[in-house]
């Protein structure tokens, strides 16, 4: 058992084969903004140090693994991820059973992927993409290095976890940074053209005030002309979502979640809003009932998005 379970303790979660512990209550709902609150304290997948590390980054990978069986319809494939989660021994115990929130994610990826795909396809040179909170996603893996120029950052113990299961290759660069106010360790790295910055499966874990700092952090850091690609949640489906199995028993508490995606450009300066859509679009009706409540208290907006938004002159 690791050294930091708490067994017997409210908050622990101890399993047969293997054992998490999280923080207690306080300390997961006081977290400082550095962690979005939801770390593993002490843990191991087979044989990985887990320790510090947002078991939330485990629900996009499991989906992304297992696309092909919980969303077929949309042939997502992503081997880079089917290896990791093999060697990760991930189960549908370490994650939870809310199916619904693992086709979001797949929906999300897939997105984002032809998003950036037509950005990168658009520029006649390589471009530097820079994925922030990039846990372990296999974006880079998918899409390649003929095109794109990677930058992953995350947390500190999450960039060490990227160096060792998918380790930093030519074209593909790790960095810690931590959001709202570590933006500064991407100084530096961007290149010479307008970099593609991508913040997927985060803001929802920071406090408004935080997603704000973000923004304007990347208007400060990024030239005219870089693209921002970013997902967001209505308020009405975030309250719905913290009940489904894998966020409740992670203890997740959802802090920003965004009604209007045109508003994001109120939050700092030099943003444009391009574009945005719609990720539940791509779920058939029987995979999504679980919207239907909150899609009448959004009274039509979009209840899932990838925003495009562009940086202006200063
Ligand atoms: C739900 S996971 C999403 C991971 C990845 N983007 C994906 O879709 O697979 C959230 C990620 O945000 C990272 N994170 C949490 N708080 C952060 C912060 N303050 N700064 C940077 N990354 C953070 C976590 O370490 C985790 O990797």
């Amino acid at each position: 058992m690791p050294s930091g379970c708490r067994r017997g303790s409210r908050a622990c979660w101890c399993r047969r084969r293997r054992c998490w512990s999280v923080p207690c209550r306080a300390e997961s709902m006081g977290g400082s903004i550095g962690d979005a609150g939801q770390r593993a304290v002490s843990d191991t997948a087979a044989g990985h140090d887990l320790t510090g590390v947002s078991r939330t980054l485990l629900i996009p990978l499991y989906g992304r693994a297992h696309a092909a069986r919980l969303l077929p319809e949309v042939r997502f494939h992503d081997p880079a991820a089917q290896d990791l989660a093999r060697r990760l021994g991930l189960s549908e115990r370490d994650v939870g059973r809310d199916r619904f929130t693992m086709r979001l994610c797949i929906a999300r990826s897939l997105v984002l992927e032809r998003m950036l795909g037509d950005l990168l396809d658009a520029a006649e040179q390589p471009r530097t993409v820079v994925v922030l909170a990039c846990g372990l996603d296999t974006l880079p893996q998918r899409i390649g290095t003929e095109h794109a120029r990677w930058l992953c950052a995350d947390l500190a113990a999450v960039t060490a976890l990227r160096d060792q299961l998918l380790p930093p290759s030519p074209g593909v660069s790790h960095v810690s940074a931590a959001l709202p106010h570590g933006l500064d360790a991407l100084a530096g790295q961007l290149g010479e053209k307008p970099p593609v910055l991508m913040l997927e499966g985060i803001l929802p874990y920071l406090e408004p005030a935080a997603v704000a700092a973000t923004l304007r952090g990347l208007a400060e850091l990024a030239p005219q002309g870089a693209d921002l690609l970013v997902d967001g949640y209505h308020p009405a489906l975030l309250a719905f979502a913290r009940f489904g199995d894998g966020f409740r028993r992670m203890r997740v508490r959802f802090r920003f979640g965004i009604a209007d995606t045109r508003d994001y450009v109120q939050l700092a300066p030099r943003l444009r809003h391009q574009a945005e859509k719609d990720l539940l679009a791509l779920l058939p009706w029987r995979r999504r009932l679980r919207t239907v409540l909150p899609a009448v208290a959004a009274l039509g907006r979009p209840l899932a998005t990838i925003t495009h938004l562009t940086l202006t002159p200063a």
